[in-house]
């Protein structure tokens, strides 16, 4: 089935094609009937502003209908597991999701990590367990592992960035990319900065993975990450020091995220993560940079993670990366629905 996931267990051919419809959809922004006749029903187990939004709009642009369901409110409770239910959950999730795709002609689905099994995580378990149960294509609107929506509306901003004219996706060419972790109060899933660094590396950045000892991506990313960016001509560095990564980037994308020990140490992984509230972008860390381009998927805490005065700046992309998830999603839509 046309599900998507992740990027990185898609083809080449996939990616680019949608990549250029992303493109094509944000030059050329209108209303069609192309998939009237589909629809879509957007299931959130977690809170959004721009997935929901611009999901719900793509859906309406391209002519599909869509349904947005909020999981923690309204609906019945969802077990994930094979216990006897006899605690608060009124429905397991084989149902749930078994009666939706009969309704639907897709499912995007949000499930963040449940941050109790470290292994359950890392192996994106309760979207593999919704991909199981649905008999209609999956797009994965944020789950522990990847937000495919979100690499692919970035990828969308850095091509209008950094783009000639000569149609080539890779845009490296020595260009500097850094993944800046960022301090932030909770320790934020590892969705995000998973997808961002592989999508950096896809597009053949010289990629520097900026973060605090103990705040590691898990090696079966930065493994792949580390062979795509070789295959596209780029590289990938992992930095332990905030004082140095910003040195002739061209492209800062700060995001913030939880230690290795927030599964077996919670009190400690908070511990070490307050020790690095220094770790945020300000003017001084942008001034010591090329120039560069500042990236953040948002929702975005101003003073924490970066000052006001960067996000108010020219150099921010933050806004574009946001418009972007419109048409890339229109991109998704089409290729999951095979139009
Ligand atoms: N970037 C992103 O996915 O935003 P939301 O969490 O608001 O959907």
């Amino acid at each position: 089935m046309n599900h998507l996931i992740n990027w990185h267990s898609e083809s080449s051919e996939r990616w680019e094609s949608c990549l250029r419809r992303a493109i094509w959809h944000k030059a050329n922004r209108s209303n069609s009937d192309v998939a009237t006749g589909s629809s879509i029903g957007l299931v959130f187990f977690n809170p959004s502003l721009r997935t929901r939004a611009s999901m719900e709009l793509a859906a309406s642009e391209l002519g599909a209908n869509f349904s947005t369901l909020n999981m923690s409110g309204g609906l019945w409770g969802i077990a994930w597991d094979d216990k006897d239910m006899d605690s608060d959950a009124a429905e397991h999730i084989e149902e749930a999701i078994g009666v939706l795709s009969r309704y639907y002609s897709a499912l995007g689905v949000r499930v963040f990590a449940a941050k109790e099994d470290y292994q359950e995580d890392t192996s994106d378990k309760r979207m593999n367990q919704i991909v199981q149960a649905s008999s209609v294509p999956i797009v994965n609107l944020e789950s522990a592992m990847f937000h495919p929506c979100q690499a692919l509306a970035d990828a969308t901003t850095l091509i209008r960035n950094f783009d000639v004219g000569d149609g080539n996706l890779k845009l490296g060419n020595g260009r500097k990319f850094v993944l800046q972790w960022c301090y932030h109060p909770k320790a934020l899933p590892m969705a995000v900065p998973n997808s961002t660094l592989l999508m950096a590396a896809r597009l053949g950045f010289d990629v520097t993975l900026s973060h605090p000892p103990g705040f590691d991506l898990d090696d079966s990313i930065t493994t792949v990450a580390e062979k795509t960016a070789s295959d596209a001509g780029g590289s990938l560095t992992v930095s332990n020091e905030i004082s140095s990564s910003a040195n002739d980037a061209q492209i800062v994308y700060a995001k913030a995220w939880g230690g290795r020990r927030l599964y077996s140490e919670p009190i400690a992984e908070q511990d070490d993560r307050d020790s690095f509230k220094s770790w945020k972008v300000s003017r001084e860390y942008m001034s010591q940079t090329n120039d560069a381009g500042f990236m953040h998927c948002l929702p975005v805490r101003r003073g924490v993670v970066v000052d006001a005065q960067v996000l108010k700046s020219d150099s921010s992309l933050h806004l574009e990366q946001a418009e972007n998830r419109l048409h890339a999603q229109k991109a998704i839509l089409e290729s999951v629905w095979g139009l």
